[in-house]
């Protein structure tokens, strides 16, 4: 006789490399982390992303055992490594650390310094130093001591030594923050996918959204402590939970209206507020690059259209090149300055009046 079990999605998910449970993590009574869960699979980097104070490096640091939770629980490929009574210690969680404050062992060489945690005969592991350091683009300077390199070459040997050990599971803070744009690219790239093909498990915190997006499979946004709204990149850019959300991404336009009929009716024209009650003050949100400019319309403005609602007249206030785009900002005679990002060059002159209008599909409502 056969047994049938009823199966859901997340019996086929693998157990997770890394998982948290329901962290939290008091100073001074009041809570820094609250209540934070995250699952990270093998391979996945799951980017921690927020503002200054908001718990990032708390959470950090209790995964990697150095600053102990008030409750809650760490798991390693399904194994408990860490509650508030049994605990392993850091040196014995197979996890590697790469800290914005790094530091090299300054009288080691750096083969030395990337071999330090290292077990093996003597030739396995100066061959894993020779791979690192080639792969990080320093082998020339095996022999070289940490004093007798740049601050952003001693980052990548740290990079290197960190991964050496090839951790299950890797925890970043702010590691690529010291180095110059053109180099950081190149080493986060290549950080990523040695990390990957470890399969180490990667939590990655910053508070740069664009580094987020570049690197997470995965975005957490935390706020106060609280992981705020958590999923692919893609998903968190375009179905932000609130306001702040939105504008953690970018800059942000906002409106003022209130919902009548589940309408919120604006001079661009009215936008659905489904659930709304009437009498409900809201926020229409979009990002500068989604307005629309239809400009040259000789002072009569676009016929409306059920996309994109109806144009409204604002006059050039502000128009600025910033090299991959220019920014307009728009004096709206209906007294709002409104910002806009248009591709490449775009200066029209000062006091030029315009027709505006803000795609649906781009825009979010929210309730004040
Ligand atoms: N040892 C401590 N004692 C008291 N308060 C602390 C301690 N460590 C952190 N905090 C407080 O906890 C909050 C969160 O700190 P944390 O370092 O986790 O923030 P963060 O998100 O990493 O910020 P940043 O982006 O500035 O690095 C801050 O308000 C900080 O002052
Ligand atoms: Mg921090």
């Amino acid at each position: 006789m056969t047994t049938l079990h009823a199966s859901s999605a997340a019996d086929l998910l693998p157990e997770p490399r890394l998982e948290i449970r329901n962290l939290r993590r008091f100073f001074d009574g009041r809570p820094v982390v609250d209540d934070v869960s995250l699952k990270v699979q093998k391979g996945q980097v799951t980017c921690l992303l927020g503002p200054s104070g908001c718990g990032k490096s708390t959470t950090l640091r209790m995964i990697a055992g150095v600053e102990m939770q008030d409750s809650g629980q760490i798991y390693v490929d399904g194994k408990l490594i860490c509650d508030t009574v049994f605990r392993v210690p850091p040196e014995r969680r197979e996890i590697g650390l790469m800290f914005q404050d790094f530091a090299l062992f300054p009288h080691l060489s750096v083969a030395d310094n990337v071999a330090f945690g290292l077990k093996g005969s003597r030739a396995e592991k100066r061959a894993r130093v020779e791979e690192l350091l080639t792969r990080v683009s320093l082998a020339r300077h095996i022999d070289s001591f940490p004093h007798e390199l740049s601050g952003g070459e001693q980052q990548r040997v740290a990079l290197a030594r960190a991964i050496a050990p090839r951790p299950k599971i890797m925890l970043m803070d702010e590691p690529f923050s010291g180095l110059d744009n053109r180099l950081r690219d190149g080493i986060r790239d290549e950080t990523l996918s040695l990390l990957k093909e470890e399969e180490a498990a990667v939590v990655l915190v910053t508070h740069e959204p664009e580094e987020a997006m570049r690197m997470g499979d995965e975005i957490a946004l935390m706020r106060g402590g609280k992981i705020v709204q958590q999923g692919a990149p893609y998903n968190v850019y375009t179905r932000p939970i609130d306001k702040a959300a939105v504008a953690f991404f970018s800059d942000v336009n906002i409106l003022h209206a209130t919902v009548n009929g589940a309408l919120a009716q604006t001079p661009f024209g009215d936008f659905f507020a489904p659930g709304l009650e009437d009498g409900t003050e809201v926020e229409i949100v979009f990002r500068p690059q989604h307005i629309r400019i239809d400009f040259d319309r000789a002072g009569r403005g676009p016929e409306p259209t059920a996309k994109d609602g109806v144009a409204a007249r604002g006059r050039v206030k502000r128009a600025r090149f910033l090299g991959n785009e220019s920014l307009v900002e728009f004096q709206m005679d209906f007294g709002t300055v409104l910002k806009a990002t248009v591709p490449n060059v775009f200066l029209p002159a000062e006091g030029r009046a315009m027709w505006l209008t803000v795609p649906r599909n781009r825009c979010f409502v929210f309730p004040r």
